[in-house]
C-alpha cells in the first residue's frame, strides 16, 4: 500500500484512499512544485464517488427505451403556410435583442485529423475562410440586419480554449465587437482503466482528461456565470449549433419565431433521413417527450419500418440545431449533474506502474461524456421543424470520404448555385461561395445579386 507522500494535503489523500485511487500520487516525489500544484488541482476537482458509480454501471449505463414506447413525433414541415407570420415574430425578437448564439467548439476533432481546433479549418471553397469566420460573419450579418448586436458564445474545452481565443484575437473577432464574443470552457472527465476502474495517468503529474461532451455546455454555461449574464441582459433564447456545420442558418428568424410563438422550451431542427441506418441521431417521441436516440441504439426493426407510402416511419435525423429557452436552461442547470453520462470504451494511452507510456492496441479505457440532446426530454413544451440536408446540414467530420472537406465545400457551392438559380442565373459547374455579409439567405441574395451577370468561373459573392 502506498503511504501518503509528505506535503500531500491530508483530506485529498484520504479521499483518494477511500476510493482506491491513491496510485495517482505514485510519482509525487519526482514532481516539481508546479507539477504538484497542478496535479492537486486536477484531483481536487474529481468526483470519485460519481466515477465509482459510473464504473459499476458500465454494463448498463444507457437503456434504450422499449420499442413499443418509441413513436414518430409531430414535425412542422419546412414549407408551412404560416412561415411568414413566424418569420415576422422572429424578426421582432431579433430587433429586441432577445437572442444569443452559441457554438460548441470543444471537441477534439479526432476523425478529421486537423491539428488545431476544428473551427480553424479553412473550409470556404474560394475564400478559404475558417468555420469560425463563416459563423462569426453570420452573427455579424444578423446584427446588421436587425440593428441589434447578437452575443456570440463560443464553448471551448481545455484542448481548444487557448488556440481558439488567440485565433479570434488574431482576426480581430472577424469584425464582431470583442465584448460581444464570450468564450467559456467546458469541463473534463478522467478516463478509467476498463479492467480495474483506476484513474489513468497521462504523465507522472497529470491525469488523462478529455472534454465532458457537448452536454457539458449546460454546466459550463451556468458555472461560468454566462447564463446569469444573459438573463440580466434580457436574452430569452439561445440558438445552439455545432462548429462543424457551415450551412447552419444561424438565428433563422422563422425558426426563432416559431419557437417563441409556441412557447417552446427546446426547439430542434431535423433533416429527413436518407436511409434507415444513417449515422444521425433520431428524434422520436418517448412517453410524450421529444427524445433523441443515437443511430447505433435504434433497434433495427424500428429503423427499417416504413409507412404505407414507403417512407421511413422514424425519419427525423438530427443536425444538432436547437433553440433553448434561457429560463428552461436556468431551471435544468439548478440541479447538479443533471444530464446522464454516456460511457464509451476507447483506446487510451497511459502510464503503467513502471512509469512507461503504453499505447494500447485494444480498448482499455472507459470515457464519459454528456450529450446535449439528453436535455430535450426535460422540456415541458418542445417543437420540431423540418429542414433539408442541402439547405442546412453539411458537417465536417472526416479527412476524406463522407462528411469531409471535399463534400462540405461542394455543399457550399451547391447552395450558392441554388440561390443563383432562384435569381434566374445559371452557373456552370465551378466553385461558388457566398459571403454571409453579402446575403444571409436566399431572399436576400436574390434581392442583392446583379442579375445581369454571367458566371463563367469560380465566383465569390463578397460584401461590397
Ligand atoms: P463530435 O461528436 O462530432 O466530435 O462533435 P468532434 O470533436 O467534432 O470530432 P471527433 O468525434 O473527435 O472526430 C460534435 C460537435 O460537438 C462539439 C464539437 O466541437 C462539435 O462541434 N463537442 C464535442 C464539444 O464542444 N465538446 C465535446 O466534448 C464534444
Amino acid at each position: 500500500m502506498l503511504r501518503s507522500p509528505a506535503s500531500v494535503p491530508d483530506p485529498l489523500w484520504q479521499h483518494l484512499r477511500q476510493h482506491q485511487q491513491e496510485h495517482a500520487l505514485s510519482w509525487w516525489d519526482q514532481l516539481d512544485d508546479a507539477e504538484r500544484q497542478s496535479l492537486i488541482e486536477q484531483l481536487r476537482d474529481l468526483d470519485c464517488a460519481t466515477l465509482e458509480r459510473l464504473y459499476f454501471q458500465r454494463e448498463q449505463s444507457y437503456r434504450v427505451p422499449d420499442s413499443s414506447a418509441i413513436k414518430p413525433l409531430d414535425i412542422v414541415p419546412a414549407e408551412s403556410p404560416d412561415n411568414a407570420a413566424m418569420r415576422a415574430a422572429g424578426e421582432e425578437a431579433l430587433r429586441d435583442g432577445e437572442l444569443a448564439v452559441l457554438v460548441v467548439a470543444g471537441g477534439q476533432g479526432s476523425r478529421l485529423g486537423f491539428e488545431h481546433p476544428k473551427g480553424m479549418y479553412p473550409i470556404g471553397p474560394i475564400s478559404g475562410k475558417s468555420l469560425f469566420q463563416i459563423h462569426a460573419e453570420k452573427v455579424r450579418a444578423l446584427g446588421h440586419r436587425y440593428g441589434k448586436q447578437v452575443p456570440f458564445l463560443v464553448m471551448t474545452s481545455p484542448a481548444t480554449d487557448d488556440e481558439t481565443r488567440r485565433f479570434f484575437a488574431a482576426y480581430a473577432y472577424f469584425g464582431l465587437p470583442k465584448e460581444e464574443v464570450f468564450f467559456f470552457c467546458q469541463g473534463t472527465m478522467p478516463a478509467l482503466d476498463l479492467a480495474s476502474g483506476k484513474l489513468l495517468m497521462e504523465a507522472p503529474g497529470r491525469l488523462f482528461l478529455s472534454p465532458d461532451g457537448h452536454g457539458g455546455t449546460l454546466t459550463a454555461l451556468a458555472k461560468s456565470g454566462l447564463l446569469d449574464l444573459l438573463v440580466e441582459r434580457g436574452i430569452r433564447h439561445i440558438f445552439y449549433f455545432q462548429v462543424d456545420n457551415p450551412l447552419v442558418k444561424i438565428g433563422d428568424p422563422t425558426f426563432v419565431g416559431r419557437h417563441l410563438m409556441s412557447r417552446s422550451e427546446a426547439s430542434s431542427k431535423i433533416v429527413p433521413k436518407q436511409g434507415p441506418k444513417d449515422r444521425l441521431g433520431n428524434l422520436v417521441l418517448v412517453d410524450g417527450r421529444c427524445t433523441m436516440i443515437e443511430y447505433s441504439d435504434l433497434p433495427d426493426a424500428l429503423a427499417h419500418e416504413r409507412d404505407a407510402g414507403g417512407r421511413l416511419r422514424l425519419w427525423a435525423g438530427s443536425p444538432a440545431i436547437h433553440i433553448f429557452d434561457v429560463e428552461f436552461l436556468a431551471r435544468v442547470t439548478e440541479g447538479a449533474g443533471l444530464l446522464p453520462f454516456h460511457i464509451a470504451r476507447k483506446k487510451v494511452p497511459y502510464l503503467d506502474s513502471e512509469g512507461r507510456i503504453v499505447q494500447p492496441t485494444v480498448e482499455n479505457a472507459l470515457k464519459f461524456e454528456r450529450f446535449i440532446f439528453d436535455v430535450l426530454p426535460l422540456a415541458e413544451r418542445w417543437l420540431v421543424v423540418e429542414t433539408s440536408h442541402q439547405e442546412e446540414f453539411a458537417p465536417l467530420k472526416n479527412a476524406d470520404g463522407a462528411d469531409s472537406p471535399q463534400t462540405v465545400r461542394s455543399a457550399l457551392t451547391q447552395i450558392a448555385a441554388e440561390w443563383l438559380r432562384s435569381a434566374g442565373i445559371e452557373a456552370p459547374s465551378v466553385p461558388l461561395e457566398i459571403c454571409p455579409l453579402f446575403a444571409l439567405d436566399r431572399e436576400e441574395f436574390v434581392r442583392r445579386v446583379d442579375r445581369s451577370q454571367r458566371i463563367e468561373g469560380p465566383t465569390y459573392f463578397s460584401q461590397r
